[in-house]
């Protein structure tokens, strides 16, 4: 079932369990919330799940869902054993998550009909289904909503070797001859994450049919990469400005999310979601209370000597 899908062991093999689970007992799967940065997966296993059940799947966003209504709509179309995908769930009002409680719990939905002094609420029965809920921001999801999830799943990123098999997959996949240094040198380079290692191999693509023939080779991969400025360790051009604010503008921090983003003209939330998580897993970078504080390894990145702090603890 997870066969097309390289990495993530542990989550895959949870979730492989509750699938042959629920299906040796004709059941339903468990409500399941799947959070980690972007591009690692999160849609992709949502698709997995209902195609292994053998359910519809219908989908939507935490922001796209603005009214109950909305939310009942898309509730009173499923079916027994479809899968409800709901993205970025941790932006949904407070309100419809509220709504969505006895809807998860128990298979039931209050609507409100007419309005003004004939308005009433009916209850109405659901079909058993799941909700699969996907966030990049876990600590933003309430604990009531992330307490009803009966399997909490965080993606981590994957391993270069991992990226490797996923990119010698996708060159089958588009008929792109890639030797395997090849791939490893772009899978090297790709943050982690599949979606930047399968966008970085188009990238590779049209550079090989343009400037090598079309293939793919460790020389080739470098020479694609360099030439967009994405270096060793798969640094853009945003990675290398919040590391130079952080180390130059700031003297290393600590310096607080939004001075560092106007600093460097970006949006605080896509910092945060989006560069951050690779950079602090990495070690360049940490959070603390104070704000962002640059580590030895940024200093050691910029070519910059590290100043003594003495006796500051962060
Ligand atoms: N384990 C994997 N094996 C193969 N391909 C993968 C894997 N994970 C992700 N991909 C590919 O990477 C791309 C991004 O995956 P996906 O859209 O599922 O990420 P996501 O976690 O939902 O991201 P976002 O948070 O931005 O919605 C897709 O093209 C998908 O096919
Ligand atoms: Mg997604």
């Amino acid at each position: 079932m997870f066969s097309e899908f390289a990495g993530q062991e542990k989550v895959c093999q949870r979730l492989g369990v509750m699938v042959e689970a629920a299906r040796q007992r004709g059941d339903v799967l468990d409500h399941i919330l799947l959070s980690g940065p972007p591009g690692l997966g999160k849609t992709t296993l949502a698709y997995i799940l209902a195609n292994a059940m053998g359910g519809n799947i219908k989908s939507t966003s935490g922001p796209t869902v603005e009214k109950a209504g909305d939310l009942a709509g898309l509730l009173t179309t499923l079916e027994r054993g479809d899968l409800l995908f709901i993205d970025e769930i941790h932006r949904l009002q407070p309100a419809i998550e509220e709504y969505l409680y006895p809807a998860m719990e128990d298979f039931k939905l209050d609507i409100i009909i007419d309005q003004g002094p004939n308005a009433r609420s009916v209850r109405l029965n659901l079909p058993k289904f799941t909700l699969v809920g996907a966030t990049t921001r876990a600590g933003m999801i309430s604990s009531p909503l992330r307490s009803r999830f009966g399997m909490n799943c965080r993606l981590d990123y994957y391993t270069a070797e991992e990226l490797q098999k996923i990119l010698l997959r996708s060159a089958g996949l588009i008929g792109l001859h890639t030797d395997s240094a090849g791939a490893l040198e772009i899978a090297a380079r790709s943050r982690g994450t599949p979606r930047v290692a399968n966008n970085l191999l188009r990238w590779v693509r049209d550079y090989a049919q343009v400037n090598a023939d079309g293939v793919v080779s460790q020389e080739v991969a470098d020479a694609a990469l360099s030439m967009l400025e994405i270096d060793q360790d798969g640094f853009d051009e945003m990675d290398k400005r919040i590391l130079e604010a952080l180390i130059h503008r700031f003297e290393g921090g600590p310096v607080g999310l939004n001075s560092l983003a106007v600093a460097i003209g970006e949006e605080a939330g896509t910092i945060e979601d989006v560069n951050e998580p690779y950079l602090i897993m990495q070690g360049y970078l940490k959070r603390t209370p104070q704000g962002r504080v640059a580590l030895a390894p940024a200093y050691r990145k910029l070519g910059v000597v590290e100043p003594q702090r003495d006796g500051r603890l962060f």
